[in-house]
């Protein structure tokens, strides 16, 4: 039987035994222009499960149920001929179809990563980009064997699955610009002060299910984490995954970076982390910093703005906005477009800032950036900022 047939039957076999887990296609052939995913899951309606077929364009998304067969058939072309790379997952085992052009085509049976089917009920009628039954939330403790948060855990899943959601947008913005590698798919990923693993283990799960052959690896201080965070990942079969211990400043990256990660680095940590991915030569930078403490003991309040500074909260504030601007303007000197925006809403963690950076095709003249900071720094009166030292800007 041709590979793609195996496949399209043993998703039949699995929607007929109740079996399907999910189904995801990924490296679009360009069949149909500007479509970049499929996502497969089942629906509980009225008239009886469906199949829910997600169709992820670059800048929108799409759902449609539809009765098995007539989910079978819709997705029949886009299986034979629409993608490179199809990942399906059942109860009894996951199949993995690629097809690239110039190749013939293969199979490979795995492991079932789940072993029992998610429940299609009304709630999981949003799609979730991170399933929240999979095994490493649970192992890490952040979901329970039914895939509901535990106590204290709403917030911290909202979190991973937001943030994978961004992360997912800002790598199809960004695709076409990432490193050049005999693999196209194939992508470095580093994320600095992993801490427990969630976000890693989350994003490491989504680009292998996204067909991506991703190398991702999370640098910890702690050796107690790096420990754990190694036995989840080694347990949950998630390949290509692994932790390292050390400090974010004297982690030495090779070039080659595609992605580097730091979420809640404290203070100068996140400076640290910006410095590596720049001279990784990183495509794509993901930062949500926190506690900003290096540029507050420096600031002079120019005299106008001495009602402001007068009131140690908004002083503080004051300074924690500064130094994302100057770490923004930073990148957009090396050569990176940055955006600034919440990431997950105040009501769920104070530590919601985003400070992102994707590498533009060609470098724009620094020279206007250059001297807009060299002004904002005097005008506030600071002489030192980490991330300016360690680019020479200062
Ligand atoms: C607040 S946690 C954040 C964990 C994870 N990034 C997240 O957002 O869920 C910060 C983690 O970074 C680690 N860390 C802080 N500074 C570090 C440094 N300079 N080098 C390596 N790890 C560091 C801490 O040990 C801690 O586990």
């Amino acid at each position: 039987m041709p590979p793609a047939e195996t496949f399209l039957h043993q998703l039949r076999t699995a929607l007929d035994a109740g079996g399907f887990v999910k189904l995801t296609l990924s490296s679009p052939l360009d069949a149909d222009p500007g479509l970049r995913n499929v996502y497969g899951r089942v629906v509980a309606l009225k008239g009886g499960p469906q199949l829910s077929l997600l169709l992820r364009y670059a800048t929108r998304d799409t759902t449609k149920n539809f009765p098995f067969a007539e989910g079978l058939a819709r997705i029949k072309p886009l299986v034979e001929s629409g993608f490179a790379s199809a990942h399906l997952f059942t109860t009894t085992g996951d199949w993995e179809l690629r097809q690239r052009p110039g190749e013939p085509p293969r199979i490979k049976a795995r492991r079932a990563t789940f072993n029992v089917a998610p429940s299609p009920d009304h709630d999981r009628l949003k799609p979730r980009i991170v399933a929240p039954d999979v095994t490493y939330l649970q192992a890490l403790g952040v979901t329970n064997a039914q895939g509901a948060p535990r106590p204290g855990m709403a917030d911290k899943l909202r979190q991973i699955q937001r943030f994978v959601e961004i992360f997912s947008h800002l790598l199809n913005e960004q695709e076409g610009a990432l490193t050049p590698s005999p693999d196209a798919r194939s992508l470095r990923v580093v994320d600095m002060g992993a801490g427990k693993g969630y976000l890693t283990f989350a994003v490491a799960d989504f680009l292998r299910n996204a067909g991506y052959n991703a190398w991702v690896k999370g640098v910890e201080f702690r050796a107690d984490l790096v420990e754990l965070t190694n036995q989840v990942a080694k347990d949950a079969g998630i390949e290509g995954l692994h932790f390292e211990q050390g400090t974010i400043a004297q982690h030495g990256l090779s070039s080659g970076l595609d992605v580097l990660i730091a979420l809640h680095a404290c203070d100068t940590a996140t400076d640290d982390a910006i410095f590596q991915g720049i001279s990784g030569g990183a495509s794509l930078i993901i930062t949500a910093p926190c506690c900003h403490k290096e540029i507050r003991p420096q600031l002079t309040a120019p005299p106008v703005l001495a009602d402001v500074f007068r009131h140690g909260i908004l002083c503080e504030r004051e300074s924690e906005i500064l130094t994302d601007s100057v770490r923004a303007l930073l990148l957009e000197i090396h050569g990176y477009k940055s955006s600034v925006f919440e990431f997950i809403s105040h009501e769920h963690t104070g530590k919601n800032l985003m400070l992102t950076a994707v590498k533009r095709p060609r470098q724009t003249d620094p020279d206007a950036a250059r001297r807009r900071l060299r002004e904002l720094l005097a005008f506030y009166g600071i002489t030192n900022q980490r991330l300016a030292r360690l680019l020479g800007e200062l």
